[in-house]
């Protein structure tokens, strides 16, 4: 031991310069009705090279907390947001979501415009319910308080993924089932509820002011791609992509096309904040 105290023989500690492969840039990802993590399988794969990719099932599907009663998009988008804070992740968020995610990802931005670096609305539309739509989600919930998920199965399977898949991927088929019969009957009656009871974003498509990436399906056949085409011709400056031959999932159906627009997309996004 030398006086200082420093070993001999040790190196003389200096600061080193690093890289560092986990990226500051989090993507949100926010999945759909009546969905999970899950169907983020590739994109949780593949795009963490530009930011930390985080998944939340929502209150009520995967492997969360069913939760009883009436939910609100607002209490869905807070969860995601807690997640976030409960994770220490403060730093830029981009926020991702997939039909009701896209709900839930035009309210986390009308709540605070200011917090994110970037949107991505995949397979979603900015409309409310109308009253037909209200009154199909009141059946639904009474259907699914007397018989459980199986009527909601029974509905949405065979729409969700793009006619030919039903064909051509029997193991896409039963694996996107295997998703669906997951969702707890709390979980599915609340969001239904929240869906019901949505806000008309409509309105403030044309104030969005981050970086907006709009993708769809062109066989999507729960939510027509006209209503992407609306969206982002009303956000300022948003980018249209649409996946060819996908349905309301082109996350699992098409994911080296969803992934390389959103890497694109996330590779702008880290750049502009690398320049900062
Ligand atoms: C979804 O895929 O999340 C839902 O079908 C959206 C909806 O029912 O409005």
């Amino acid at each position: 031991m030398t006086q200082n105290g420093a070993d001999e023989g040790m190196p003389e500690m200096i600061t080193l310069a690093y890289a560092d492969s986990t990226p500051d840039l989090v993507l949100l990802l926010i999945h759909g009705f009546p969905l999970s993590s899950r169907m983020w399988e590739p994109q949780l794969a593949e795009l963490g090279y530009h930011a930390r990719v985080i998944a939340p099932d929502l209150r009520g599907f995967g492997d969360s907390e069913p939760v009883d009663g009436e939910y609100m998009m607002a209490e869905l988008a807070d969860d995601c947001m807690a997640l976030l804070d409960a994770l220490g992740l403060d730093g830029p968020i981009v926020v991702g979501g997939l039909s009701m995610g896209g709900y839930i990802a035009l309210e986390l931005v009308r709540q605070q415009p200011d917090r994110f670096a970037g949107l991505i609305l995949s397979s979603t539309k900015a409309g409310a319910d109308n009253d037909d739509a209200k009154s199909g989600r009141d059946a639904t919930i009474a259907k699914v308080a007397a018989d459980g998920i199986d009527p909601v199965v029974a509905g949405m399977l065979p729409k969700l993924l793009a006619e030919a898949t039903y064909e051509s991927d029997p193991d896409l088929v039963d694996e996107v089932e295997d998703i669906l019969r997951a969702s707890s009957v709390e979980g599915t009656m609340g969001a239904l509820a929240a869906m019901r009871d949505r806000a008309d974003s409509t309105a403030m498509l044309p104030t969005i002011q981050i970086p907006t990436l709009v993708l769809h399906g062109t066989a999507d056949r729960v939510i027509p791609h006209a209503e992407a085409e609306a969206m982002a011709a009303a956000i300022p400056g948003a980018r249209l992509v649409l996946i060819d031959g996908a349905g309301h999932l082109p996350t699992l159906e098409r994911p080296e096309a969803f992934n390389a627009a959103v890497s694109a997309f996330l590779g702008e996004i880290a750049a502009t904040l690398d320049e900062a």
